[in-house]
């Protein structure tokens, strides 16, 4: 790791070169052993281009054990850095080298590692090079084939990429297999396990009639957990023949859970590797929303596939290529299988959640960045989530059919190559006619812009006029921006009929400001803007209290009529946060409003009658008071409990359910009971907690039960330690739930929370090792917006002191967790001053790793 001391090189777009050499086979032979792995790799070398420089391959704390050109033993390698250096006369060579490695020490989940006895890999982006000597960057496509030799007994399964060619038994206890993927593949999708596990098996016969064999490999105790994975990955292989014609290529496809990941799941050709807690599921164990998380990332690592491996990214900076389609893609599909509002709500959320605040702070960068120290900081919400939105949005402006022929336009010309997110936006252009030369400033400005809109009438000409302004906020490195083009859908209603007095229309705003005009409108128009969240930005609008009340009873677009009752909620809660004003009777007949609709889906009343979080909360505000937040936001819960309690305690009875099924329907009844739960331990009603206790004891899901302990964890109820003792009982030695009971806590209201978070720290089942625990107590932690900033900075030395440990064993889950104590210019001067004594002590962290050392002195500056 190098010493924050050496400042850390900046890898720039700008400089992007093409491989000086090309490695079309590659053959690698294992000798696997988790102490010491030897790696024999074989790569036939060609040149690439005029340049008569050596062959330059990557490597990362491995040893060079013998280096051989055309099998011939060589001594005139050298090492630069960590990078192999073998020069080589001429055009074509066989080049072989032999490393050591050690799985079991590696601790930072990149490269080959152990997780409870199985053996597996990461690679992306950089972690093949922890393998063996390679030029480890995507835009080397090569050919594997593969050799596993490992001890039968302990590592019965051997898996690859590809098809399985060959295995045999040796003599000596150890076994062998072959495989073989015959589709040239960047070194970031290689992967190996080895290990004890258990399959469930399925089939997929493909649209042409090739039958494709399934697997899902777990620890033989989790196999009755594996049915919801395997449906769901059936489910996306027909989905993606339907909806983009993309049929999967190799005879089989096999998933592998581990408990050790530092992301949600991998996309390995034919051999997808998954955090195990987005495959294992059954009602006992896992809530609606994991069932769905499970599907969702099942679904986006099939569908890359098609986009990400048979069409891979030129270089890291093209990451949203890949990423931002096949999030859209994942988004699409969970949307087709329910609620397309409900799902679009939740995603909405989740930007706003994490996107959003990215874009406002100082670790904002554009969708294509231009500049990196370390790859791994730039998995982000940005990349991922706004970079799906930026495709959602050419999808609107080009409408499905061209988008469709854009998209078969794309995966023709680019099938086999390593492309760039200017190759998409031109297949979109080309497939389409229409220009996007100014759209495409979303892939190279940060920072969210800020739409105004304000509507004028005038009663008597019967003239409605719309001025729009945009403005983009400066971002670090870029000032000034350019207007961009935001697709807007909108519509009028009608404030006294109701009645909606225009078509829905899809502005495309381009310019700094423009106004529309609207002839005939009657009566007094309210104004619906941004339906179905069109465009990723900010609306500042000057719509009336009434009127989003209006919006959240009328408007015909689920979304916008989410949104009106956010807003609304949002303005009451700013209110009362600045001036304590309270305006609890607006939110509380709208909410009463929404409950009384008979017609409206269960799941949606759920999210609609939802109060904005503290954060977003706190994000409308020019200096975030976590404390003034959070008892503005309690005193409105209170309100809405306390008035609308005899709704409560009626939906909570309307919505129990006989058995326990997994069904839109079911899972929209469970939602909307539990926050009726929620809003009953609001209102401070006597029988609450004999109630939730009541639903923690008899509850037949994780969903029930999980909500019943979260109302009474956050409250005083005199059942909350016999609730918390026993969910930890029930479910010890299952590591996904007890994460669940961290995060239960760390995510806590109650005045406590700081304490008690740095209490269990110390808890014998708390560990770093494991980045799921990491994330369940620290990540959660760090998001808890009052107890997180608690006014003497327990948090934040909490925080640092974890992340310096955790950056001694994996630099990468350390740095993501980090962006919360990079928020201290929201916050007032003592509390800024003690999160930047935090930043700066880790900064100062001798040998500290790139991966923190860039998001710290990032969130400094
Ligand atoms: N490419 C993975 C995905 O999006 C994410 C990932 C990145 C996993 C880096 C591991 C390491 O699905
Ligand atoms: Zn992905």
């Amino acid at each position: 790791m190098p010493n924050s001391l050496a400042a850390p090189q900046t890898i720039r777009r700008g400089d992007y070169r093409p491989p000086a050499w090309m490695v079309p086979e590659t053959r690698l032979d294992f000798d696997l052993d988790p102490a010491a792995t030897r790696v024999h790799a074989t790569l036939t070398v060609t040149r690439n281009g005029a340049d008569a420089g050596p062959l330059r391959l990557d490597g990362a704390g491995q040893a060079v054990q013998a280096v051989r050109v055309d099998g011939v033993a060589v001594d005139d390698w050298a090492l630069e850095g960590e990078t192999l250096i073998v020069p080589l006369a001429g055009d074509a060579h066989v080049v072989e080298t032999e490393v050591t490695i050690a799985p079991d020490r590696n601790t930072q989940l990149m490269g080959l590692y152990a997780s409870g006895g199985i053996l597996c890999t990461q690679c992306e982006a950089e972690g093949f090079r922890r393998i063996t000597y390679f030029p480890d960057r995507p835009d080397v496509l090569s050919r594997y084939s593969v050799r596993m030799t490992a001890d039968r007994a302990r590592y019965p399964v051997l898996l690859s990429n590809g098809d399985p060619v060959a295995s045999g038994v040796q003599d000596d206890g150890r076994h062998w297999a072959e495989w073989n993927d015959p589709f040239p593949k960047p070194s970031y999708l290689f992967a190996l396990v080895a290990g004890e596990l258990a399959v469930n098996r399925g089939s997929f016969t493909t649209q042409s009639g090739r039958a494709v064999e399934l697997g899902i490999w777990v620890r033989a105790t989790d196999l009755p957990r594996t049915d919801h994975a395997l449906h769901a990955l059936k489910l996306s292989m027909a989905w993606d023949e339907r909806v983009y014609g993309r049929e999967y290529d190799l005879d089989v496809f096999n998933i592998v859970a581990v408990d050790d990941f530092n992301f949600g799941a991998m996309e390995n050709k034919g051999l997808n590797i998954f955090n195990s807690r987005y495959i294992l599921a059954d009602p006992d164990t896992a809530t609606d929303y994991d069932y769905d998380a499970i599907a969702a990332v099942v679904a986006h690592e099939y569908f890359h596939n098609w986009t990400g491996n048979r069409i891979t990214c030129r270089d890291w900076f093209q990451l949203s290529l890949k990423e931002g389609f096949t999030v859209y893609r994942d988004q699409s599909f969970s949307a087709d299988q329910g609620s397309a509002a409900v799902k679009r709500i939740e995603d909405v959320r989740g930007l706003r959640a994490s996107q959003f605040p990215e874009d406002a702070g100082p670790l904002a960068h554009p969708v294509r960045p231009e500049a990196y120290q370390e790859i791994n900081n730039f998995y982000t919400a940005t990349i991922y989530n706004k970079g799906a939105e930026l495709i959602r949005m050419m999808a609107t402006i080009l409408g499905p059919t061209d988008f469709r022929a854009a998209t078969d336009l794309y995966f023709r010309e680019f099938d086999g190559t390593a492309a760039t997110c200017e190759d998409f936006v031109r297949c979109m252009e080309r497939a389409s006619g229409r220009d996007l030369s100014r759209f495409r400033l979303w892939y190279s400005q940060a920072g969210t812009p800020r739409l105004s809109a304000s509507l004028l009438h005038s009663a008597g000409g019967g003239r409605a006029t719309l001025r729009l302004a945009q403005h983009v906020p400066a971002t670090p490195g870029q000032p000034i921006k350019a207007p961009m083009v935001l697709p807007l859908k909108l519509r009028l209603f009608g404030a006294e009929t109701g009645r909606p007095l225009t078509e829905e229309r899809l502005v495309l705003l381009d310019e700094a400001d423009e106004t529309l005009v609207f002839e005939a409108v009657t009566e007094r128009p309210v104004l619906s803007i941004n339906r179905g969240f069109s465009a990723p930005v900010v609306v500042e609008s000057d719509r009336s209290a009434a009127d989003l009340a209006f919006l959240s009873a009328q408007d015909d677009d689920p979304f916008a009529r989410y949104e009106a009752m956010q807003q609304l909620m949002l303005d009451t809660l700013v209110a009362a946060t600045i001036s304590g004003e309270d305006r609890h009777q607006a939110v509380v007949d709208a909410v009463a409003n929404t409950l009384d609709d008979p017609e409206l889906d269960r799941a949606f009343v759920a999210e609609a009658v939802l109060l904005p979080s503290e954060a977003f909360v706190g994000d409308q505000l020019a200096e975030v008071d976590p404390e003034a937040i959070h008892q503005a936001r309690e005193a409105l819960r209170r309100a809405l409990g306390g008035a609308l309690h005899d709704r409560w305690a009626h939906l909570y009875a309307a919505n129990a359910q006989g058995g326990y099924v997994y069904s839109p329907e079911a899972k929209g009844k469970r939602r909307l009971r539990n926050v009726a739960l929620g809003y009953l331990a609001a209102s401070g009603a006597p029988e609450v907690g004999a109630l939730a206790w009541r639903q923690f004891e008899a509850a037949d899901n994780m969903t029930d039960r999980q909500a019943a302990l979260n109302t009474l964890a956050n409250g005083d109820f005199a059942e909350r330690p016999a609730a918390l003792d026993a969910f930890y009982r029930r479910y010890a030695g299952n590591s996904l739930v007890i994460d669940k009971w961290f995060q239960t806590q760390a995510l806590s209201t109650r005045d406590d929370a700081a304490d008690a978070v740095v209490a269990l720290a110390r808890h014998p089942d708390f560990t770093l090792a494991n980045p799921n625990r990491a994330r369940a107590l620290v990540g959660a932690f760090g998001v808890n917006q009052r107890a997180f900033n608690r006014a003497d900075g327990a948090g934040y030395r909490f925080l640092a002191d974890q992340l310096l440990q955790l950056d001694r064993l994996n630099p990468q889950t350390a740095a993501k967790l980090l962006p919360p104590l990079g928020r201290w210019r929201r916050f007032d001067a003592p509390r800024a001053a003690l999160m930047r004594a935090e930043l700066e002590r880790i900064v100062a962290q001798p040998g500290l790793s790139k991966d923190l050392f860039e998001q710290a002195s990032k969130s400094l500056a």
